[in-house]
């Protein structure tokens, strides 16, 4: 079992990673007999693992309850929201209550969401089922829902008491959902961590293997890192954008496409390679590092080419409303090199619009 720690000045808390932690986990959970919790879950988990830990909780004197949603990005929304919050009010949970997120991001921003809201805030757990969640997701404290009009539009920072992650959760995890995780990890590497880049270019084939000693280290890694930038830069006001890295491209094709056509780390893949073709139109990353980037997605399943529905132009509504726009401003994260990047608010539109069009493939 690893444990890292979010530090923090008001709320410091604990990431446990390990094998199992789902048998035990009112060992990583700040709930205690006779207080109130209510586990938050879709569809798809509640046959895999939501009997479990219910169960345990329950066992443990927990006065547990739980609220299964309809699975997908699709249902991140609003009226999602307000069935937590009506369900939690029905079943009279008091302030001293707690959220159990148990899922992928959905679930986990969801959940957060209603947590920051719910009598103006109650604790909450984390504990992330996907790769993508595990690695990203679940750490931070960025919660929200989805608009039709973009992507966690509408959302708060409210961090989470701990973090509790079973890798072994993602043993059922299909190979399309754990190769979008994968994109995620890909971002830390190429953004922040050169050395970690490098370990993924040689271990690759071991984390789609799901190799337990490959995923522990893999896991443990992405944490740190954002561990790290969230202590340093908790609201984004600087460091923390550049884990942004592909996701004002990503966003839009993620809403152009309707959500849930994509998976996140598929669009965000697309998105990294666009931000990479930008820095190397501009001259400030070299075509040796442009094609390991697209080589490493590739070899982790991912695609590397927008979706033909959407020319160039499509992609600035979107873009013109990213949540990085300051003082009207767009604000990019480009690469520079392996493990570095910048923030850029320079970039004229006919340079984006050339670098998305570089990669889309022409039928
Ligand atoms: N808050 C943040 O900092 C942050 C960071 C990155 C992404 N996100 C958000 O996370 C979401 C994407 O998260 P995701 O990729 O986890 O998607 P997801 O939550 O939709 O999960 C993907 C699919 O896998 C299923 N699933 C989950 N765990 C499983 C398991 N162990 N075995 C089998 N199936 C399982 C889910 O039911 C779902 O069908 C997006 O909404 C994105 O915006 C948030
Ligand atoms: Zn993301």
């Amino acid at each position: 079992m690893e444990k890292i720690t979010v530090t923090l000045k008001e709320h410091s808390y604990p990431i446990n990673i390990g094998s199992g932690l789902l048998n035990k986990p009112l060992l990583y959970m700040p709930v205690k007999a006779g207080q109130q919790a209510m586990i938050v879950t879709n569809h798809t988990l509640e046959i895999l693992y939501l009997k479990q830990l219910y169960q345990i909780l329950k066992k443990n004197g927990i006065k547990i309850n739980q609220i299964v949603l309809p699975d997908g990005e699709q249902y991140k929304t609003l009226s999602t929201l307000e069935e937590i919050l009506s369900e939690l009010l029905k079943k009279s949970h008091n302030r001293d209550t707690t959220l159990i997120a148990l899922g992928g991001g959905v679930i986990g921003d969801l959940t957060g969401f209603a947590a920051s809201c719910y009598q103006r805030g109650v604790r909450f757990v984390q504990i992330p089922t996907t790769l993508l969640s595990q690695v990203d997701a679940s750490v931070g404290g960025k919660t929200a829902i989805n608009h039709s009009l973009g992507k966690n539009m509408i959302g708060s920072f409210y961090q989470p008491t701990s973090v509790i992650i079973d890798l072994n959760c993602l043993d059922t995890l299909s190979k399309r959902e754990f190769s979008s995780g994968l994109a995620e990890v890909v971002k830390y590497g190429l953004a922040l961590d050169c050395n970690f880049f490098v370990w993924l270019e040689t271990n690759m084939k071991k984390l789609l293997e799901k190799n337990i000693d490959a995923l522990a280290y893999c896991v443990r890694r992405c944490c740190e890192l954002k561990a790290q930038i969230i202590t340093i830069d908790e609201h984004e006001n600087s460091l923390r954008s550049l884990l942004n890295l592909g996701h004002t491209f990503g966003h839009a094709i993620e809403t152009f496409m309707s959500y849930g056509t994509w998976l996140h780390g598929e669009a965000i893949s697309v998105g990294i390679v666009m931000a990479s073709s930008i820095s190397y139109e501009i001259g400030i990353l070299s075509a040796y590092d442009l094609k390991r980037i697209k080589t490493l997605l590739l070899c982790a399943n991912l695609p590397i080419y927008g979706p033909q529905e959407m020319t160039p132009i499509s992609y600035f509504p979107y873009i013109m409303r990213d949540k990085k726009i300051f003082s009207g401003k767009l604000r990019l994260i480009l690469p520079t090199s392996i493990g570095c990047a910048d923030i850029r608010n320079d970039i004229s539109c006919s340079i984006i619009k050339k670098s998305i069009a570089m990669n889309i493939l022409i039928k």
